[in-house]
């Protein structure tokens, strides 16, 4: 079927010309239309293209109708590949840039590319982790979530992503040798799809695959634009994708507009709370509030900072605590078996009751539907 095409703000007739010799159906339409379409209601293009050859600046109403539509594939045209222009793309949504000079095909491959990613995709929910420092238990926290949310909530998988472009350790947690990383899929994110993504994965549990971090450094940064897009592709995948994420990778950080909430993981140690205090002021200036959250591992009820006192320090509620028991989360990682998949210690009914929360599944319904299975034999 032809492509419907929404055109804003067109400064000359060649976008247009060329999409509907593309076969496309375009209607243009002014700046000021665009939030009109961007109300909950407004029946929605395959593709929404924003010219911004002339003024440069992403409007936040384009944003706004990401979010309103996350079902809606958003593209601008711009004259140049300014960064900052990238940027501030990205941050609203906009999956794809086509700068001058362009051709018909290079428009064409570019609707195609971002209406593959959106049309009749029902997004799964994309979970962050960071650590407030080094050495807190984000990768623990991670691995241990993606295991307990592997068979929970819709039906689909679960994803963990170790975003770290070296030396992430979620394959050594999980007891696996990964062929494949996330480097190969964010280098490849041009012709990534659900399929080839699949090839990428290594499966650890009954639900659970990984996107590993690469055994060896690769050279260069992570493009924002390509992780966000692997991101996107994943959660259209997966019911759950769970990422771990590094500290000192801005690039990362910019590309996290798909997640629901990003987690910092911290204790109840002081450099580690002014740390976590530092991330959550960068999250929430790049996401808004609502999306950044802080859960606290290793709890000590006697340590000289309480709970209310890191609440305070990072400004943010803090949305679980895992207990400290060094000895079985050690054990684990020294097995290569995520701890929440052995049961009767209190760290791993932690992950739980937390994966339990995040999906929004109440316990009892799971483990009657396990109960049922069991009955059926
Ligand atoms: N809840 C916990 N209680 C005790 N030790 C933990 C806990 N979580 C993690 N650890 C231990 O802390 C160390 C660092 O954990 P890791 O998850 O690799 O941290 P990070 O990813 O933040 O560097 C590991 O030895 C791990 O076994
Ligand atoms: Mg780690």
């Amino acid at each position: 079927m032809a492509k419907l095409i929404t055109l804003v703000g067109a400064v000359d007739r060649k976008p247009e010309e060329l999409l509907r010799a593309a076969g496309m159906h375009v209607s243009a339409i002014a700046d000021s239309a665009l939030g009109v379409l961007a109300s909950p209601s407004a029946k929605q293009p395959d593709v929404l293209i924003v010219d911004l050859r002339q003024s440069p600046v992403v409007s936040p109403t384009v944003g706004l109708l990401r979010r309103n539509h996350p079902n809606t594939g958003v593209m601008i045209i711009a004259s140049g590949l300014d960064p900052a222009l990238l940027v501030d793309a990205m941050r609203a949504g906009v999956t794809e840039v086509v700068a001058e000079p362009f051709t018909q095909e290079d428009l064409e491959s570019a609707v195609h590319r971002v209406s593959a990613q959106n049309v009749g995709v029902a997004l799964g929910q994309v979970i962050g982790f960071i650590g407030a420092k080094g050495g807190v238990g984000t990768t623990t926290v991670a691995v241990n979530v993606a295991t307990m949310l592997g068979p929970m909530g819709k039906p689909g998988r679960t994803l963990l992503m170790d975003l770290h472009q070296s030396g992430g350790d979620a394959a050594v947690f999980m007891g696996v040798e990964p062929r494949f990383s996330v480097v190969d899929a964010i280098e490849n994110s041009h012709r990534l799809d659900q399929n080839f993504l699949k090839t990428l994965v290594t499966t650890v549990t009954g639900q659970t695959d990984l996107l590993a971090s690469p055994e060896r450094p690769s050279a260069g940064r992570l493009d924002a634009i390509k992780t966000r897009r692997v991101i996107e592709l994943a959660s259209s995948a997966y019911a759950h994708t769970v990422i771990d994420l590094p500290r000192s990778d801005v690039t990362v950080l910019d590309a996290l507009e798909q997640l629901k909430a990003v987690y910092i993981v911290a204790n109840q140690e002081l450099a580690t709370v002014r740390s976590a205090t530092r991330v959550a002021g960068m999250l929430r200036e790049r996401y808004g509030r609502d999306k950044v959250g802080v859960v606290l591992t290793r709890s000590d009820r006697q340590a000289d900072i309480g709970h209310a006192d890191v609440e305070k320090a990072i400004g943010l509620p803090v949305a679980h605590t895992f207990p400290s028991d060094y000895r079985i989360a050690l054990q684990a990682l020294n097995k290569g078996r995520p701890l929440a998949l052995d049961n009767h210690n209190d760290l791993s009914a932690s992950f739980k009751r937390f994966a339990y929360q995040l999906s929004g599944e109440r316990p009892d319904r799971v483990s009657s539907r396990g109960l049922f299975k069991r009955l059926r034999g």
